[in-house]
């Protein structure tokens, strides 16, 4: 954009040599021309940029319109509140994406797991309280950066049986804090333009996470509404930030949506057991059996980001091809007139209070 800004300005020149030299019918033609051609560059590659740039088309999306009884609402608005989810195509651009994936190597370079904390990540309830829910290590992971591991990766005795870099299954929960990459891409400009469009007043982030989705054996997210896990009173403040790191297909696990599944509340909660239990957390409700046809898949190319409303059901299903779908998600509270439940596994600590995204 600046070369072609530079351009513009440099025919500008020409063409104000072109008429000083009036007298020269060439070097008239010869501005005129570069004046024209200039200018349709950089009209050009404004309409590429609005196309292309996630921040432009954010702004241009979301742009408000008044209506009668004083609400205010756009096209992309209505279809995130119809759906309860949204898809921005381009919104990072590849080489954050790609600064997202260099850093992510780096710390898995540098990972250190002791055998004690080998905890295998799942998604299937029983061994969600048999893995997770026994384990100190991802209750109290909320203002940490650990490991979580696919299944069947470790062996009886925590031993890696294949390469430790291919078994991670996703790294979490406070890298938004933590590491200077995630913290620079959550706080982001166009993340709080983003958040200022969608009217938070006071968003705080309360995790996040970097998932692998290793290739053929990332593991299924089973059906399940993110606010079964970070419960709110009332429902409907919170938000999921989901970015494609590489091109989600249906082949490498993309997400899939039941479109407007998120307007009859929540069906199961995953709250901390009272002391003294065997596990830490227990499930309260549960997830009803939902039908296949209901879900529709979003594949999303590298750099798009998906909203995800608290309350919508969604999933996705095990990477059984030989690319990976690595993703950044992080998740937002509005915190103003809202309560955090004190029986989410997840806390703010004196550590890390929840921080708030406009920072
Ligand atoms: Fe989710």
């Amino acid at each position: 954009m600046q070369s072609v800004i530079l351009w513009y300005l440099l025919c500008c020149v020409l063409r104000s040599a072109g008429y000083i030299a009036q007298n020269n019918p060439q070097s008239r033609k010869t501005a005129v021309y570069c004046h024209a051609y200039g200018l349709k560059q950089l009209l050009k590659s404004s309409r590429v940029r609005k196309v292309g740039s996630g921040e432009d088309d954010v702004l241009n999306c979301w742009k408000k319109k008044k209506t009668g009884n004083e609400k205010y609402t756009t096209s992309r608005m209505t279809e995130f509140r119809e759906d309860g989810f949204l898809v921005l195509e381009h919104f990072f651009t590849a080489e954050e994406c790609d600064s997202m994936r260099n850093q992510i190597q780096k710390i898995v370079a540098e990972m250190e797991v002791p055998p004690h904390c080998r905890t295998e990540f799942s998604t299937k309830e029983d061994e969600q309280l048999q893995a997770q829910g026994s384990s100190d290590y991802f209750l109290t992971s909320g203002d940490k950066i650990r490991f979580f591991f696919e299944k069947g990766v470790l062996d009886e005795k925590g031993n890696f049986l294949i390469p430790k870099k291919k078994s991670v299954s996703k790294i979490g929960h406070a890298l938004h804090a933590y590491d200077p990459v995630f913290k620079q891409i959550t706080h982001s400009s166009k993340v709080q333009e983003l958040g200022r469009k969608l009217g938070l007043e006071r968003p705080v982030v309360v995790q996040s996470m970097y998932i692998f989705k290793q290739p053929g054996i990332g593991g299924e997210v089973t059906p399940h509404q993110d606010a079964t896990f970070l419960h709110t009173e009332p429902l409907g403040r919170v938000l999921g930030f989901w970015i494609a790191l590489e091109d989600a297909t249906q082949e490498n696990g993309c997400l899939w949506f039941i479109p407007g599944s998120h307007t009859s509340g929540i069906t199961r909660r995953m709250v901390r057991a009272p002391s003294g239990t065997s596990t830490c957390v227990e499930f309260v409700g549960s997830e009803p059996g939902y039908d296949d046809s209901q879900f529709i898949p979003l594949p999303i190319s590298k750099g798009g980001l998906i909203l995800i409303h608290g309350e919508v059901v969604h999933k996705s299903e095990l990477n059984s091809s030989e690319s990976s779908r690595h993703v950044f998600t992080f998740h937002v509270m509005e915190a103003k007139d809202t309560s955090w439940s004190k029986e989410n596994w997840l806390q703010p600590t004196p550590e890390l209070p929840f921080p708030s995204l406009y920072t």
